[in-house]
């Protein structure tokens, strides 16, 4: 696949270092299962990130990787739609890693903040290894290998996409100059016919000498539509915008993913760290138990004590999970006493319970049998590998590493 049509695929992983919950669930997997549909996904597990931080105690990810592939799975990520796959058994990405590190300027990842800030908030590890300051590197090796136009990320993690982009224009630079790039160029803009070549040369002159994003983008969309340029030229002309050499590893965008206004038991923002999390497939009977032992707004001590939403956990779940009436149900009774405090909690878990109904049922076919996902990581592992080593053997070739 060409660096421009793949422009169009999304990438991304996660790491294996626990169960998942349900803001897992409203922030990540739902953007994913929606992105399936959309575009060319690949989705992975991070084994080998997750050993960056867990290398002395490896056992969590052991257990955690297939956990969460049928959490994936529960979620409604279809495997028929994306590319499911284990990162260490796509051994490729290590190898793009370490020809990626001759070219990255140490500065350049002692200065990602996440590495300060990391080994900061995990002072109780030691995280001054070599394979903890390459984090980021092999998050580029993962992003470039597949030559991913879009990553859904979370914010925490865009400082990683912006060095995968560096990597990449550095990549480029350094071995995308063909010998005679610029006469190539030239003849495969002709190639394109006489209206083609003069809209992209304009478009072309646009960007480089205004900076005009659009023509850059149109450019882009333009070269796509090309039926008798080869994918050579494609590439050859889609470097050519920006006035470098041919694009081996194309620049990826960060897709923010939106914010997960899912909160905790406690209000707080749902999170691990925090324990106030409920698990993606959750027992009913336990979602009840951990709703029904909720704090609630403590002002409200007697059953004919008037509360105040604002001041409780249970109305940010409301906030999730109900429609305007309950909502004004809530709002009235609470302040009124006219409510309950376990009344007022019904709702919320009759709609937990609901929700997670479908995640339960796919998650059942998966739970007793296996095989059946490890027969969908195996072809999904396959699939990558074959992506993967078209990239590898075009890195190799432009490093200079064909002969055999
Ligand atoms: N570092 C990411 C995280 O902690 C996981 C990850 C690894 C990833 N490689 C990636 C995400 C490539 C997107 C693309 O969440
Ligand atoms: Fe919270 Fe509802 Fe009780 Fe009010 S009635 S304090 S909103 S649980």
């Amino acid at each position: 696949m060409s660096s421009v049509e793949s422009q169009q695929r999304v990438l991304s992983g996660m790491r294996p270092t626990g169960k998942l919950h349900l803001g897992h669930y409203h922030g990540v997997l739902k953007n994913w299962v929606k992105l399936q549909h959309e575009f060319e996904c690949f989705f992975f597990v991070a084994d080998w990130h997750a050993l960056t931080t867990n290398y002395d105690d490896p056992s969590m990810i052991e257990e955690s990787v297939w956990d969460m592939v049928i959490d994936w799975l529960a979620a409604g990520v279809n495997p028929g739609s994306a590319t499911l796959f284990i990162q260490s058994r796509v051994p490729e990405h290590a190898e793009l890693h370490l020809l990626l590190s001759m070219i990255t300027p140490l500065g350049w990842l002692e200065r990602v903040p996440t590495y300060k800030d990391q080994q900061e908030k995990l002072r109780e590890k030691d995280l001054a290894t070599y394979g903890f300051l390459g984090y980021p590197l092999l998050q580029s090796a993962d992003i470039l290998m597949y030559r991913a136009g879009r990553v859904p990320v979370g914010a925490d993690q865009v400082s990683h996409v912006e060095i995968t982009r560096e990597v990449a224009r550095r990549f480029n630079h350094l071995y995308g100059r063909e010998p005679g790039f610029e006469e190539q160029a030239e003849a495969a803009i002709v190639k394109m016919g006489k209206k083609n070549a003069k809209l992209y040369r304009s478009l072309k002159r646009r960007y480089q000498e205004e900076g005009d994003l659009e023509a850059l983008d149109t450019a882009r969309a333009l070269l796509k539509e090309q039926q008798n340029i080869s994918l050579g030229d494609s590439e050859r002309l889609y470097g050519y915008i920006e006035g470098g050499g041919k694009v081996i590893l194309p620049e990826p965008q960060a897709l923010l993913t939106p914010d997960s206004k899912m909160p905790g038991l406690d209000g707080q923002k749902m999170s691990k760290s925090y324990g106030n999390t409920i698990g993606l497939r959750e027992e009913p009977d336990s979602v009840a138990q951990k709703i029904r032992t909720m704090q609630t707004d403590p002002q409200r001590v007697r059953r004919t004590d008037p509360g105040e939403p604002e001041k409780c956990p249970v109305w940010g779940l409301h906030q999730v999970y109900s429609d305007k009436d309950t909502q004004e149900w809530v709002q009235i009774g609470c302040r009124s006493a006219g409510i309950g405090c376990l009344d007022c909690k019904k709702p919320v878990i009759d709609a937990i319970v609901e929700e997670q109904r479908p995640l339960h049922e796919r998650a059942r076919e998966y739970e007793g049998n296996p095989d059946l996902v490890r027969s969908i990581i195996d072809e999904g592992c396959e699939q990558a590998r074959d992506a993967a080593r078209d990239t590898l053997d075009e890195v190799r070739a432009a490093m200079g590493l064909r002969y055999r």
